[in-house]
C-alpha cells in the first residue's frame, strides 16, 4: 500500500481593519507607549468590531484560504479550528464556519483547545488524520478574538492581545517529495494551569452576578512567570522539532516562535542557534493572537516573499495550560 503524506496546499489570513494603538490605549488605563514598547516590543493591535465574533474572522480567513488554494469548499473533508475564544462553549466554531461557508456536503468538524499553541497542536492532528487516510483536504484555522476576554481596566494584560485569523489547507499526497510537515513536537503541564486562565464562564464557575461584576469572565495572568517557562520550553521546542527532522536549527530558513513579547522572542533567538534575520518579528503590529499567532506569520512570511517553495520553517509556540509545540514544515 502507498504511505499518504501530507503537504501545505495554502495559507491566509483575515486581520480585522480596526487598529487600537498604544496611544489610544494611554487614554484608557494608567500607562505609556513608552512602557508598552520597551516592555513588550508591541506598538498596536487588530480589534474586530463588537458584532463580529471568532467565527466570523475565521471564516473570512477560509474564504482567503480557499481562493488562494484554488479549491472550493466542498472538495474540504474536515474543518478544524483551533481557538481558545470560540462563539460559544458548543457547538464548535468550526461547525459555525462550516455554516457560514455554506457546505453542503457531509464533512467533520471540531474545535481544538490549546490555548496559543492550538494551531501547531492542530498541524499534528490533522497531519495524523490525513495520513491514516481518514480524509484527503482540511481546512485548519487558528482565529481568536481576544478583545471580547480582555479586562480593558487591567494594565498588566490589555496592552497584549490582538484579535486575527489564520487559515491553512492540508491536503494529502502520496509523493514523498511534496511532504510539508517534517516533524511536530507537542507538550504540556498542567502544573501550570492557574497561572493564566479565564476563572469563570465554565462548569468550576458558572456566569453570575458576582463573575460579571468581578470581571472574571476575562484573562488573568501572572506575566513573570509566564515569561520565564515560555522561553526555556520554546527553545527545547525549536530544537526538539529541529532534531525529529533530522536537521540543525542553522538549516532553517525561519523560525517562526510565537508573538505575545519581543523579549521573549529575542531570548529565544539568543539560546537557538540561528540568524537574527531569519526571526520572523510581527508583535509589533499585533499583538498576541493566541493560535492565530503561527499561521499568520507563515502567511506573511510567504506573501512577503521571505520564504519560497521548499523553505523550511520552523514554527514555534507556547500557551496556557501551559502547553508548546512546535514543527518544521517544507513549503
Ligand atoms: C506581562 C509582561 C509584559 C510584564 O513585563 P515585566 O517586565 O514582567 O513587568 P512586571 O510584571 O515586573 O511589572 C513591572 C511594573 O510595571 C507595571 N505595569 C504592568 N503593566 C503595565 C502597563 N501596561 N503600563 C505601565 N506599567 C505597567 C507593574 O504594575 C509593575 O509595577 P510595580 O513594579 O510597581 O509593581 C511580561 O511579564 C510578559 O510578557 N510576560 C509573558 C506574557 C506572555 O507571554 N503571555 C502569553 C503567553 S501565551
Amino acid at each position: 500500500m502507498k504511505e499518504n503524506y501530507v503537504k501545505i496546499t495554502a495559507t491566509g489570513t483575515y486581520i480585522p481593519p480596526k487598529i487600537l494603538t498604544n496611544f489610544n490605549l494611554e487614554k484608557m488605563v494608567d500607562t505609556t507607549d513608552e512602557w508598552i514598547t520597551t516592555r513588550t516590543g508591541i506598538k498596536e493591535r487588530h480589534i474586530v468590531e463588537e458584532t463580529f465574533s471568532t467565527s466570523d474572522i475565521a471564516t473570512l480567513a477560509a474564504k482567503d484560504v480557499l481562493q488562494k488554494a484554488n479549491i472550493s469548499a466542498e472538495d474540504l473533508d474536515a474543518i478544524v479550528v483551533a481557538t481558545i475564544t470560540p462563539d460559544m462553549l458548543f457547538p464548535s466554531t468550526a461547525c459555525i464556519v462550516q455554516k457560514k461557508l455554506n457546505i453542503q456536503k457531509e464533512l467533520f468538524a471540531f474545535d481544538i483547545s490549546a490555548a496559543c499553541s492550538g494551531f501547531v497542536y492542530g498541524i499534528a492532528i490533522v497531519t495524523s488524520m490525513i495520513k491514516s487516510g481518514l480524509c484527503n483536504n482540511v481546512l485548519l484555522i487558528g482565529a481568536e478574538t481576544m478583545s471580547k476576554f480582555t479586562n480593558w481596566k487591567d494594565r498588566t494584560t490589555c496592552v497584549l492581545f490582538g484579535d486575527g485569523a489564520g487559515a491553512m489547507i492540508l491536503s494529502k499526497t502520496e509523493d514523498k517529495n511534496e511532504n510539508s510537515i517534517l516533524s511536530v513536537f507537542l507538550g504540556a503541564d498542567g502544573k501550570y494551569s492557574d497561572l493564566l486562565y479565564i476563572p469563570a464562564g465554565g462548569s468550576r464557575m458558572p456566569a453570575s452576578e458576582k463573575t460579571v461584576k468581578e470581571n472574571l469572565h476575562t484573562i488573568i495572568m501572572s506575566g513573570k512567570e509566564v515569561f520565564k517557562v515560555a522561553v526555556t520550553k520554546m527553545v527545547e521546542s525549536a530544537k526538539k522539532a529541529c532534531e525529529l527532522a533530522g536537521i540543525k536549527t542553522k538549516d532553517l530558513d525561519l523560525l517562526i516562535p510565537h508573538q505575545a513579547n519581543l523579549r521573549i522572542i529575542n531570548a529565544v533567538g539568543e539560546r537557538v542557534e540561528i540568524e537574527p534575520e531569519k526571526i520572523f518579528v510581527n508583535v509589533q503590529k499585533y499583538g498576541n493572537m493566541s493560535s492565530a499567532t503561527t499561521i499568520i506569520g507563515l502567511s506573511e512570511a510567504i506573501d512577503e516573499g521571505r520564504v519560497k517553495k521548499g523553505s523550511k520553517v520552523c514554527l514555534i509556540s507556547f500557551g496556557a495550560g501551559f502547553t508548546w509545540a512546535s514543527c518544521v514544515v517544507r513549503l
